[in-house]
């Protein structure tokens, strides 16, 4: 297939804007159904590009969740073909649609390559399975089996576990060997070490860059490549069947940053193309040690922080010294694994007005330093869903429960309201799982007509952002009074400084603004508890009182020459 790669128009930022642009995550199935089928799809999201588009949120960048052909055991993470999209979302047409449609707009896409395991559905693991003489026969980790029990059963190579719950190896009687997945047993772990699998790979990433994307999210990047030999993990206490092992052999190899050179190699044939890898169980220290200009790394902290001022505080310096003044850090508060953090930051408090977190925490997001990533929904402060047992949509939830790691991810995984009304503007049929019992108030529209929703909030953000390159690419300093309940930092290039505020205690705190570098006073550019901001600078040494879980964005004022 031989395709123009269509233009991008009107982009806020040129190649650095992997550093510089937020990116919002599709996650296909429920943002927006365009057949009526329930089941979200490209259509849908192209006819929402203008909701995240230069006249509405005024995100960057795109990244859709897998869109591949899967039986969906892992809603898409098991992939039975990387080079195609999967019917249920769309024809392969509707893909160059959507990418022309986004770069008319100024929108980049990002796709996620889920490239450490496939289905079992694969052609290639159907052929792997098969026999030891096919073309793809070392495409997978297989071993032979370390001997057998006294029931005469093959035992497996060594004692690697899956993370999903159970055993991490899996018979083959055509094969009579064991292979190897870190998931669900319908996950194969591909086997990196095998140079034609990294050509496939390679091969395919050509595939989708040739159909204009701009990056990839690595989906468990650090998982690649294992052990040559597969030694058995030295076990440790712990309260799961995973964590009693320290993973010495599974993941995290010495030889894995040279292969992501490699694939880096492939995308630096063009410039500004970004890749973001999935840290795996894994340290901040590990996530620093992998990302490199252009190859940004997820890793947890903000994810995991309590909504206290002393937890924020001290991730955010925990972030600092990890990265450094040379490594670029991402922001991350929600995705299609964890709890949504309008739920999430509340409960982890016991109190608090979800929505008044809801903004506070876009300013967090937004003003640390790193690139942010928005899961679809937060912009409108959507919160977990009660899925009963029987609607729950997560099959290794399901099946592994209760040594399963995460959690029913169903629950933060419900459509989007965009509306008011039956199927909220999401479908015209039967919604794959279901609504936010808020949808009816809690949608896209509703949240247009209010300057204080938290849908306002974001849009004020994200264009703020935008327009001040201190918030984009600034160096950060924590407020050197430490701050109380206030946490407070500031964003700074030459000539700008930019001062953030959030009480993130439960009463009103008073916060005295002072000069951290010779400014006359503060100009405030947004506020979360008010509708807008004064214009009006305020002096240095005059008092602020913020409301809890209130954010406010100033910038220094610099005295008359
Ligand atoms: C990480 C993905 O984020 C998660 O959703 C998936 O279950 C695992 N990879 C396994 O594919």
């Amino acid at each position: 297939m031989n395709r123009p790669i269509p233009p991008l128009v009107g982009a806020r930022f040129g190649d650095d804007w992997w550093q510089r642009g937020v990116i919002y995550q599709v996650y296909p199935r429920s943002f927006a159904d365009s057949d009526g089928d329930g089941v979200g799809d490209l259509g849908g999201i192209i006819d929402h590009l203008d909701h995240l588009g230069p006249d509405g949120l005024g995100i960057d960048a795109i990244w859709l969740s897998p869109i591949y052909p899967s039986p969906g055991l892992d809603l898409g993470y098991d992939v039975a073909d990387h080079e195609r999209v999967d019917p249920l979302l769309g024809s392969e047409e509707d893909f160059d649609r959507l990418v022309a449609e986004a770069h008319r707009r100024g929108i980049r896409v990002v796709v996620d390559l889920v490239m450490n395991h496939t289905s079992d559905a694969h052609r290639w693991f159907e052929s792997s399975r098969a026999g030891r003489d096919g073309p793809h026969a070392d495409w997978y980790l297989w071993r032979d089996p370390s001997g057998s029990g006294p029931d005469g059963r093959p035992l497996p190579p060594n004692n690697w576990g899956s993370i999903f719950g159970g055993p991490g190896w899996e018979w083959e009687p055509r094969r009579l060997q064991f292979y190897f997945h870190t998931f669900m047993a319908e996950q194969p772990e591909l086997d990196w070490r095998t140079p034609a699998v990294e050509d496939a790979q390679l091969r395919m990433v050509r595939g989708w860059l040739a159909r204009g994307v701009d990056g990839f999210r690595l989906d468990v990047f650090n998982v690649f490549l294992k052990h040559p030999d597969l030694p058995s993990n030295p076990t440790r206490a712990g309260a799961t069947a995973w964590d009693r092992q320290l993973h010495l052999y599974d993941r995290d190899q010495p030889d894995f940053p040279a292969l992501i050179g490699r694939f880096r190699a492939v995308l630096d044939e063009e410039p500004g193309r970004m890749s973001v890898g999935e840290l795996f169980d894994g340290t901040i220290e590990t996530a620093a040690g992998l990302t490199t200009d252009r190859h940004l790394v997820f890793e947890w902290s903000l994810i995991e922080a309590t909504w206290t001022a002393s937890d924020i505080r001290s991730v955010i310096g925990v972030r600092e010294s990890a990265f450094g003044a040379g490594r670029w850090p991402t922001a991350v508060l929600s995705n299609h694994d964890r709890p949504r953090h309008a739920s999430r930051l509340a409960a982890s408090i016991g109190a608090g007005d979800p929505d008044a977190i809801s903004r506070a925490a876009a300013v967090l997001l937004l003003t640390v330093r790193g690139t942010p990533f928005l899961y679809y929904g937060e912009e409108l402060g959507m919160s977990d869903v009660d899925i009963p047992s029987e609607e729950s949509v997560d099959p290794p939830f399901s099946r592994f429960s209760p040594e399963f790691h995460l959690w029913d991810r169903s629950r933060c995984r419900t459509p989007m309201p965009w509306s008011p009304g039956p199927g909220a503007g999401f479908t015209t049929g039967r919604p794959w799982l279901r609504l936010g019992p808020d949808a009816e108030t809690r949608n896209v529209d509703a949240q247009l007509a209010d300057p204080t929703s938290v849908l306002s909030t974001y849009r004020a953000l994200i264009a703020l952002r935008a327009a001040t390159p201190a918030l984009q690419v600034g160096s950060l300093h924590a407020h050197p009074d430490g701050g109380g309940e206030v946490v407070a930092y500031t964003r700074e290039i030459p000539g700008q400084v930019i001062l953030v505020l959030l009480n993130l205690g439960r009463r009103d705190a008073t916060w005295r603004l002072s000069a951290v570098a010779g400014e006359s006073g503060w100009r405030p550019l947004v506020r979360t508890a008010k509708a807008t901001a004064a214009d009006e600078a305020i002096a240095i040494g005059a008092t602020l009182i913020l409301a809890p879980d209130e954010g406010l964005i100033l910038e220094a004022v610099r005295p008359e020459a």
